[in-house]
């Protein structure tokens, strides 16, 4: 095991956050994993994926591992579908494109989402009417106290709207080391609801879509209005949309009957955070190195030298006015480390 001391993890998460790890080790087997997962001198490691899901308020102390596994294998085929095994180490997009190119379909409207495999299934992710749990057939975990394997199957992670067994019941309990998808061959089932995906299919005047299309469709969508990372540090929606009682949006309503909204049942309705994040005036707007992206509130972004701590501020003081105007509590998407 290789092990580097005062490593810097800004180029480790994409707020580009410089928080230091005091020690660190890439672990590219998973029999280097349960090495560092057992290390007698560091107990209770630092788990580390793609970085694309957090926001370092302080540096780390002790060992982070961060989990290097890569490989892609088929595992399984009919004829109409294919069973893809993914190490949790592969960035997410080329896993998407990788599938693109092969014609495999289910992945497609989760184009450009940043990150790892490993760790998409931690939150669900989602994008354009897709989430994770749609093509998720199993994945597999290492147990941080028995260093046994685990295999966790679609029932077993209990997955929601940008949550999972591994952010509730089992958090910080499992390393997962593997995620296999089943995704389709032929017959797929597109998603061209949302209406953006509509709107750039029509102006490319492509009447029958192919994966590859919505595809592309997705990156450019995601292009226009979500910052790289590479270019301007963040971590995608850094709030989860709201859910609301009827009765609470029926009286916002009386006062903003522009309100942008999601039915989600007889009693619960959704509403874009970014949308009230816009409306409370923040879009745009830069306090030192952090600021509120200007093509879609919900983005917090490092100019450059934020701190963990000073992105925090800004999101504490957009948390605080939204619940002002709106008496709407939001809460973060991205996991603070405290
Ligand atoms: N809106 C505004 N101002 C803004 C941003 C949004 O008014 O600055 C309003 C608009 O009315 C817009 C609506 O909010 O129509 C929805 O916006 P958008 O389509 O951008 O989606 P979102 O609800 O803001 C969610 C996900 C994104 C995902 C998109 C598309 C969450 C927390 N975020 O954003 O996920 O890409 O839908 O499906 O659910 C991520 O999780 O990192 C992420 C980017």
């Amino acid at each position: 095991m290789n092990l580097q001391h005062h490593v810097s993890l800004k180029a480790y998460n994409t707020f580009g956050i410089p928080a230091k790890a005091e020690t660190f080790v890439s672990a590219t087997s998973v029999q280097e994993l349960k090495e560092a997962l057992s290390h007698p001198d560091y107990p209770n490691p630092f788990i580390l994926g793609g970085g694309s899901n957090m926001l370092f308020k302080r540096d780390i102390d002790g060992l982070v591992v961060h989990v290097a596994l890569k490989g892609i294998k088929i595992v399984d085929e009919d004829d109409n579908h294919v069973w893809v095994e993914v190490a949790a180490g592969e960035n997410w997009h080329q896993f998407v494109m990788y599938c693109v190119e092969h014609g495999y379909g289910g992945v497609e409207n989760l184009a450009l989402i940043p990150g790892n495999t490993g760790t998409a299934p931690v939150q669900n992710i989602g994008a354009y009417g897709v989430e994770l749990k749609d093509v998720f057939h199993a994945c597999t975990a290492i147990d941080r106290n028995s260093l046994k394997e685990r295999n966790f199957s679609l029932a077993d992670c209990n997955f929601g709207y940008r949550e999972s067994v591994f952010k509730n019941e089992l958090k910080d309990r499992f390393v997962i080391t593997s995620v296999t998808f089943k995704l389709t061959k032929a017959n797929h089932q597109l998603h061209t609801e949302y209406g953006a995906i509509q709107q750039t299919l029509e102006d490319e005047e492509i009447t029958h879509p192919g994966i590859k299309d919505i595809a592309n469709a997705v990156i450019a969508i995601r292009s226009s209005k979500l910052p790289d990372p590479k270019e301007l540090g963040n971590s995608g929606s850094f709030f989860k949309n709201p859910i609301i009682s009827r009765e609470q949006f029926e009286r916002l309503q009386e006062t903003f009957p522009q309100m942008p909204h999601y039915v989600i049942s007889d009693t619960d309705i959704k509403i874009p955070a970014g949308w009230l994040i816009e409306q409370a005036g923040f879009k745009g707007k830069r306090y030192g190195d952090a600021g509120v992206h200007k093509n879609q509130a919900l983005v917090l972004v490092n100019y450059g030298n934020a701190t963990g701590a000073e992105i925090w501020d800004l999101a504490l003081r957009v948390k605080k006015e939204v619940q002002e105007q709106f008496g709407i509590i939001i809460e973060p998407e991205v996991n603070i480390i405290e």
